[in-house]
């Protein structure tokens, strides 16, 4: 029988790739920018799987597009939410997801934006590059310290948890609320009212989408500095430009945002106090490499009939008799 096609949606690290390139006939879509939509519905006719990006959205036309013999999707991401889910289920497709082998490269990441963000670091960094640092300056470039600060966490879950370690070290006071009520901590009010910085951290849902928009920044202090590596659409953009503009806040530093990326002359990427960068939450080379083992890893079981080793939607197994591991 022929190896089953699956197409993966941008190149990989290699460790992944080998793995898939054993037993599978693996269609790369090159280049960096994700496949136009018409060019991924048309890629995955045929298919038996899919390993996608957060780029791409996974829907009930792409099912139809790959057709009958499509057997799973595999997302290179621990979030999901470019992907319909219930559509999938419905279907009888699992989903396999990267969960917690990102988790601290993320959180690395979160609490280097918090850094950067509170001593300036960006500004600093074009300042000298530009020829304009001129001297040492008792007023030049100050910031706000880190240690002892309170960081406020939103959504404390494995990288919210990471993140508080890291805060830790830092002899910063540590205070959070979980919007999905799995950890008991504070209301979210009062976590964005006493913080001087807020970090968020939760997954974009129904629930979460707008979470952060006019009503919670005015509740934010003035000297506050909001951090976002989970999901731009959990931050109303054009809320944060007037609380950044108006200095309802005093900076922001973002690995995420909605639209994203942001079109070039969009007001964020000119603001000096906020800082945005392309989504590099998980962007490490050792990270990358275990998540594309691990994206590999859940597509081979789907395609023999196993539980995929991370599933986001395990009810497809309910009731189905599966190939044992
Ligand atoms: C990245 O955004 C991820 O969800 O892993």
């Amino acid at each position: 029988m022929a190896n089953p096609k699956v197409f993966v949606t941008r190149a990989i690290p290699e460790g992944g790739m080998r793995l898939l390139e054993a037993v599978c006939a693996v269609e790369v879509w090159p280049g960096e920018a994700p496949p136009p939509r018409e060019a991924l519905l048309e890629r995955v006719q045929g298919a038996a799987g899919l390993l996608c990006m957060v780029t791409d959205r996974v829907d009930a036309a792409l099912f139809d597009a790959a057709g009958p013999g499509f057997k799973v999707v595999s997302n290179l991401a621990v979030g999901f939410n470019n992907i319909d889910v219930t559509e999938a289920t419905q279907r009888g497709v699992p989903i396999g997801n990267t969960p917690g082998v990102l988790t601290e490269t993320t959180a690395d990441l979160a609490f280097g934006l918090l850094v950067a963000a509170a001593r300036r670091l960006v500004e600093g960094a074009d300042m000298a590059r530009a020829g304009a640092w001129t001297a040492w300056g008792p007023t030049l470039l100050l910031g706000r310290d880190v240690h002892g600060a309170t960081l406020g966490i939103v959504g404390m879950g494995r990288i919210g948890e990471a993140m508080a370690r890291r805060a830790r070290g830092f002899d910063m006071k540590v205070i959070f609320s979980d919007p999905a009520g799995k950890a008991a901590g504070c209301g979210l009010d009062e976590v964005l009212a006493e913080a001087d910085f807020v970090s968020l951290h939760v997954p974009l849902t129904q629930a979460t989408r707008g979470l952060v928009g006019d009503r919670a920044l005015s509740l934010m202090k003035p000297t506050a500095v909001l951090v976002n590596t989970a999901r731009g659409e959990v931050v109303d953009t054009d809320a944060l430009v007037r609380a950044l503009s108006s200095g309802t806040i005093a900076a922001a530093a973002l690995d995420v945002t909605d639209p994203e990326p942001l079109p070039p002359s969009h007001p964020l990427l000119f603001l000096p106090n906020c800082l945005v960068v392309p989504h590099l939450g998980s962007a490490s080379l050792a990270t990358r490499d275990r998540m594309s083992v691990m994206a590999a890893q859940n597509i081979l079981a789907g395609l023999r009939g196993e539980r995929l080793p991370n599933c986001v939607n395990p009810q497809v197994y309910e009731g189905k008799a599966l190939v044992p591991r």
